[in-house]
């Protein structure tokens, strides 16, 4: 079968992580996508907000699985038998970190896991999560970052910040 995984923070998920799921989606008989539990990061979403969040607005494309993992990446590409992860890549700035988590991943799964970048939609290339919440933070526009409903949800963070 061929499977691949979307893997980030997706704190919160964005439209264009939203375009590259889509996309990705197209191009894999399956696509997990998948939040890293990161505990060392302070995350403005929990990961089950984060997946009900992934799930609600993947529950139209029926080959996207939602899901979560924490420790290395190869390892839980290895339990799920899978060999591609999909990355996003919006300017040469996310190049350099791109690349160099894409080779150590190759590295550490002996060829086991290669990376597929997919460049993202010119009308998503400036956005990014962190910057999502900044806006939010100072009650700006964000509705052109995320689907609604998740711009509810992220203003009501911080209305009990
Ligand atoms: O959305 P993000 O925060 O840019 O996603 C980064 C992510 C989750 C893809 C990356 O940090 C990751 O895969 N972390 C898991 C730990 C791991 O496997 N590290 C080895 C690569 S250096």
């Amino acid at each position: 079968m061929n499977a691949a995984i979307y893997p980030g923070s997706f704190d919160p998920m964005t439209l264009g992580h939203l375009d590259v799921i889509q996309r990705a989606s197209k191009m894999f008989d399956t696509l997990i996508v998948s939040v890293l539990d990161n505990k060392a990061k302070n995350a403005l979403f929990s990961v089950e907000e984060r997946v009900s969040i992934l799930k609600e607005a993947t529950k139209d494309l029926p080959n996207v699985e939602v899901d979560s993992f924490n420790g290395l990446l190869i390892d839980y590409a290895r339990q799920k038998d899978i060999h591609i992860s999909v990355r996003g890549l919006r300017a040469i700035t996310d190049f350099e970190y791109e690349l160099q988590i894409a080779q150590t991943n190759r590295k550490l799964s002996n060829g086991n896991l290669d990376t597929v970048f997919l460049t993202t939609s010119l009308e998503y290339a400036y956005l990014s999560s962190s910057s999502v919440k900044e806006i939010a933070s100072f009650h700006g526009d964000i509705s052109q970052c995320v689907p609604d409903f998740v711009a509810e949800l992220v203003y009501d963070k911080f209305k009990n910040k």
